[in-house]
């Protein structure tokens, strides 16, 4: 498991967030990601950010996802998040 997919995974269960997508279907949306091949994506629902993490890393570098999530503790979750990574 990645570093951040486990960070994730710990976070989710310390705050008991229990809407996470679990690991291999996140991998799984990154790899159709790729793919597809997209230089746009839209997701609903966020969480805080387990699959938002494998999408980004899998459109091209030109490449922008809009992601939507209605509760603003686990926007700030997945920012940080992204802020930490090079997606
Ligand atoms: C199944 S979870 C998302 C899992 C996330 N993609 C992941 O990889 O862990 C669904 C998410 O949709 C968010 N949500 C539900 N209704 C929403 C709405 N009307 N607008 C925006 N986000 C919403 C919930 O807060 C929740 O975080």
């Amino acid at each position: 498991m990645l570093d951040i997919e486990r960070n994730l995974a710990d976070r989710a269960a310390i705050a008991g967030f229990t809407q996470q997508g679990s690991v291999e279907v996140a991998r799984f949306i990154g790899a159709l990601t790729r793919l597809v091949g997209p230089r746009r994506a839209l997701e609903l629902g966020t969480g805080m950010g387990m699959t938002t993490y494998h999408i980004l890393c899998n459109l091209p570098p030109d490449g922008m996802l809009d992601s939507v999530e209605s509760d603003q503790a686990l926007i700030e979750v997945a920012g940080e998040t992204m802020a930490r990574t090079s997606a």
